[in-house]
């Protein structure tokens, strides 16, 4: 990595403050001579032939679901900043998942810009995809490419087209979205406009850029406002009207399940290697991650490559363990493509291509668990009822199994007083999937937890049974193994879809696939 701070060559050495501390290790010249021929004798730009990106018509769509819900309110949906990694190295930038589903943008577009979406007489606004008038007109506030003659085109290590490659101008962002596009520095006067206790209310989605919520917040001091519940209840209305997807949506997603089964397919003939290498679930890993980055976008979250005892830590992203021949490996992991939705898929794989028999009779049990979710995954069921539905099979199989306590039956185990059986399934059954992957998040609780499934939904169905190496409640047999079996699921008119199909999940199906991609 490359040097970042300027500083002059010439001045004494003045004793820097901490703060600019960094700036004692740049050599960039500050001579008028080098700024002058720096910033000269540059060629035309090469277009960069953007196009109208695919999601213009369903976002337009998108937006005026957000404008029915808020009338005469100005709704702002930052993208976010940029986040300091250390020091003076930010993380990738990722669009701040609501900006994602309401611009179509992806990949890494486009730090600090800011979709507003400003109120206008009603019906008068943007036209949705059939053709009406909304409420609000979008205006997307960027940050666009600066010309090769200011400092900024050479010496913006975060910003400048010398270090991070040129921007889109504000004419491409509108060609590729749709939306009316204006430089990020209008935006302080443009959502202030109007704004009064008579006049336009502000509402920001809130958690994606404190910077400009400390502008809103001002504003609406300034106004005398105060800054009530509607931020929370746009927030709410941003996961709410994720879900059920829109037909891009869907087609997103089925691409990122397609590229998330691909990278299952190539950690299977690399388990032998990983055996051998000190850190074998690293070789798990960075082959998944490798594949995420080569075909999608990265991965939609840390990758959980859990060997042995491991799999019993729910989420376990360190992944820098041993994998031993005659143990499970669990592999949770989910391609994200550019457009940023995700998939999240896991399977639960005997390392040496064959399960023993205790670890095929807790494979079993979770199978059955997802089978019977997936029996009553279909419109009408409540969101909740899945994982009742799984957890009944889970209960009755740790009866059968002599694991719950002296007296306690499935039964009782399943009652609201009981839940022993929850002690070896801590986590849920089921969480909506999409541009985050647990999606859909601040939905209201009537819309997600007691809400009714409808189609166009989709969702994880994901039981586990997880027995820790020190479960002194279970046979010394059981200790050590967790299993979990993760599909992604499309409700449809009269039932579900399982999207993740095409990796097997039934054990001797398992065996066979393993089989035959180690040949
Ligand atoms: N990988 C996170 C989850 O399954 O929810
Ligand atoms: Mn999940
Ligand atoms: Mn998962």
């Amino acid at each position: 990595m490359t040097d970042t701070t300027p500083v002059d060559e010439t001045a004494p050495a003045a004793p820097a403050s901490t703060e600019d501390r960094g700036s004692n290790r740049s050599q960039r010249p500050v001579s008028e001579a080098f700024k002058s021929f720096i910033t000269s004798q540059w060629g035309e730009r090469a277009d960069l032939g953007v196009e109208p990106g695919e999601a213009v018509p369903y976002t337009a769509e998108r937006r005026a679901k957000l404008s029915a819900r808020f009338p005469g309110a100005r709704l702002v949906v930052p993208a976010g900043p940029l986040k300091t990694r250390s020091n003076d190295t930010d993380y990738r930038f990722r669009p701040h998942s609501a900006f994602a589903h309401l611009t179509g943008l992806g990949t890494d577009q486009e730090p600090d810009a800011v979709l507003v979406l400003h109120p206008v007489a009603d019906g008068e606004g943007d036209p949705d995809g059939s053709g009406n008038g909304t409420h609000h007109h979008a205006v997307l506030y960027v940050r666009p490419l600066a010309a090769r003659d200011t400092e900024e085109f050479y010496a913006d290590s975060r910003y400048g087209e010398f270090w991070v490659g040129a921007r889109p101008s504000l004419d491409d962002v509108t060609t590729l979205t749709g939306v009316e596009a204006r430089h990020v520095d209008e935006l302080r006067d443009a959502l202030t406009k109007d704004v009064g206790a008579d006049g336009v209310r502000v509402l920001i989605v809130t958690g994606a850029d404190e910077t400009v919520e400390t502008l809103v917040e001002a504003i609406r001091e300034e106004a005398g406002i105060e800054a009530g519940a509607e931020d929370e209840q746009l927030v709410e209305a941003t996961s709410e009207i994720r879900l059920v997807k829109d037909a891009l949506e869907l087609e997103h997603l089925r691409e990122a399940v397609a590229r998330t089964i691909e990278g299952f397919e190539q950690v299977v003939p690399v388990l032998p290697k990983a055996v051998a290498h000190r850190r074998g679930e690293r070789v798990i890993e960075t082959t998944f991650d490798g594949h995420a980055r080569l075909e999608g976008n990265t991965v939609g979250y840390e990758t959980i490559a859990a060997a042995g005892e491991h799999a019993t830590t729910l989420h376990w992203i360190t992944n820098d363990g041993v994998v031993r021949s005659g143990e499970l490996v669990l592999l949770d992991a989910g391609v994200e493509v550019d457009s940023l939705y995700t998939a999240d898929v896991t399977r639960t794989l005997p390392v040496d291509g064959e399960f023993t028999d205790v670890q095929r009779r807790i494979y079993t049990a979770v199978l059955d668990a997802a089978d019977a979710a997936f029996a009553v995954a279909k419109p009408g069921t409540k969101f909740r009822d899945i994982h009742a539905a799984a957890m009944e099979v889970i209960a009755a199989r740790l009866e059968e199994w002599g694991l719950l306590p002296e007296g306690v039956t499935a039964e009782v185990s399943l009652s609201p007083e009981g839940q022993q059986h929850r002690r070896w399934m801590v986590h849920g059954t089921s969480h909506h999937l999409g541009l985050d992957v647990h999606d859909c998040a601040q939905a209201r609780r009537e819309l997600y937890l007691d809400g009714v499934l409808e189609p166009g939904m989709v969702f994880t169905i994901e039981p586990g049974l997880y027995f820790k190496a020190d479960d002194l409640a279970v046979p010394e047999e059981y200790r050590g193994i967790g299993v979990r079996i993760e599909d992604d699921v499309l409700v449809t008119r009269d039932g579900n879809e399982n999207l993740s199909a095409a990796l097997p999940r039934r054990p001797e199906d398992v065996e066979a696939w393993m089989a035959r991609l180690r040949g």
